[in-house]
């Protein structure tokens, strides 16, 4: 079956502590394995300048994806989501994945974004994470495998 691929970015609305992502993660596995659907959650956490910053991949059957998309972006514990890129895919990259979980440090971000610090204004943002699909991608290659 053709497989189908979307990338989106969002900001936490409250502080996350790992048991709120825990939980998160554990309906995730859940429902995504129901539905055959698999990918990947990266969580950078709060600096001084930005709330904690989401990346999720996910990858399925294009209506099934859609749907979960759809409820996920209903979710009031993230907001200002950015749908980077929604694609079809030769193969997943996640395929293992019901759903991973990895916490980004700083260092894994300036591997992708030279430059970054997450509490200068003068610096390379994270914005250019969540609003870059290429950077987005890149940054989500250095977990895969
Ligand atoms: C950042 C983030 C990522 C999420 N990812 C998924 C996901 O991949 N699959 C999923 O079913 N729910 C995900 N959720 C949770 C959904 O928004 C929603 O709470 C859940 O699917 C409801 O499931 P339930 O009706 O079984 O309780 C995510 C929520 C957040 C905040």
């Amino acid at each position: 079956m053709a497989v189908h691929k979307i990338l989106y970015s969002s900001r936490a609305t409250a502080g996350m502590n790992q048991d709120e992502l825990e939980q998160i993660l554990k309906v995730s596995r859940r429902n995504n394995e129901r539905a055959q659907l698999t990918g990947m959650l990266l969580h950078h956490p709060p600096t001084q300048l930005y709330p904690a910053t989401f990346l999720q991949v996910l990858e399925g059957e294009r209506d099934v994806l859609e749907v979960a998309y759809a409820r996920i972006a209903e979710d009031p514990r993230h907001g200002n989501l950015k749908l980077l890129s929604s694609r079809p895919a030769e193969h997943r990259l996640f395929g293992e994945w019901s759903m991973g979980l990895e916490y980004v440090s700083d260092a894994d971000l300036q591997r992708v974004l030279p430059g970054f610090s997450p509490d200068d204004p003068e610096a390379v943002r994270i914005q250019d994470l969540t609003e870059n699909p290429a950077v987005a991608e890149m940054l989500l290659h250095l977990y895969v495998g």
